[in-house]
């Protein structure tokens, strides 16, 4: 029995989701894609897309909780053209495309640093980036959980304040629809855009959708906690809080540098 379709062209870009494998379930689609790299197969573009995932990973090592019905999982291999260093900005980026997407339909939706989006204050996506190398040249594995089916009860009870999926604001929008305007603008952002253009673009996102609604914050950074009011984030992707002490920088642990598959 075939696991997947591979499925080419289906999208209106030039290179990204050409070469795309649909799976109906999954342990991970970034476990698959990673695998496709270590075998020479995928090159950037390539996107693995799951209805469901058994495994799904989320940042720091955690879960991403499957939900019984379809969602919207995928995971897309880029070679962005700016400064290895500058990459965890990307992961805020791809937050904000995300935060575009949802506007554009009329849903009013935040990005929480590092890698969430929110709608009504509740988590509907994460973004879990994964650096790989191929040819020497730093690639990375843009995995996309956004919650699209589900009902209140279909979270666990510690996940039913803080979760949510589109199918609660709106029921008209395909899933499809939603992966195809992400690469869309993904791909013009790293093919199109210069270092400098992302970062103000991915800065301006973040201050306007969440330094301005969530000035005051509390932070573990190791064993301390850390307050003060949000400054920004850097060209590296950091936070930045002004405390009573001067700047102190946050780093996200999201991005997960990883090159023995
Ligand atoms: C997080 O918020 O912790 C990040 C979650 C990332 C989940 C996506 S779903 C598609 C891709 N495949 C995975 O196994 N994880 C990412």
């Amino acid at each position: 029995m075939t696991e997947y379709v591979i499925k080419q062209n289906q999208f209106k870009t030039k290179y990204l989701g050409n070469h795309l494998y649909h799976f109906h379930s999954i342990t991970s689609t970034q476990t698959f894609l990673k695998k496709l790299v270590a075998q020479n197969i995928a090159t950037p573009g390539y996107v693995v897309l799951a209805d469901h995932q058994r495994m799904g990973r989320g940042t720091q090592g955690r879960e991403w909780f499957a939900l019984p019905k379809p969602q919207l999982t995928f995971s897309v291999l880029i070679q962005p053209s700016i400064p290895i260093k500058n990459f965890p900005i990307l992961n805020i980026l791809c937050s904000s495309l995300l935060v575009q997407i949802f506007r554009s339909f009329n849903i009013e939706a935040q990005i929480k640093w590092p890698n969430d989006v929110l709608i009504g204050g509740k988590k509907i996506s994460g973004i879990l980036s994964e650096l790989v190398m191929i040819q020497s040249k730093p690639c990375l594995i843009v995995g996309v959980g956004v919650n699209i089916e589900a009902n209140l009860d279909d979270f666990p009870p510690e996940l039913q304040n803080k979760a949510t999926a589109l199918s609660m604001h709106r029921q008209d929008i395909d899933r499809m629809e939603i992966l195809e305007l992400f690469l869309q603008e993904l791909e013009i952002l790293i093919d199109e855009w210069s270092t400098d253009q992302l970062l103000l673009y991915t800065q301006a996102c973040f201050n306007e959708t969440w330094r301005s609604k969530y000035q005051k914050i509390e932070i573990k950074k190791e064993e301390k906690i850390i307050q003060g009011t949000i400054h920004g984030i850097n060209s590296m992707g950091a936070l930045e809080i002004q405390t009573e002490n001067g700047l102190e920088t946050i780093h996200s642990r999201s991005m997960i540098v990883d090159s023995t598959y």
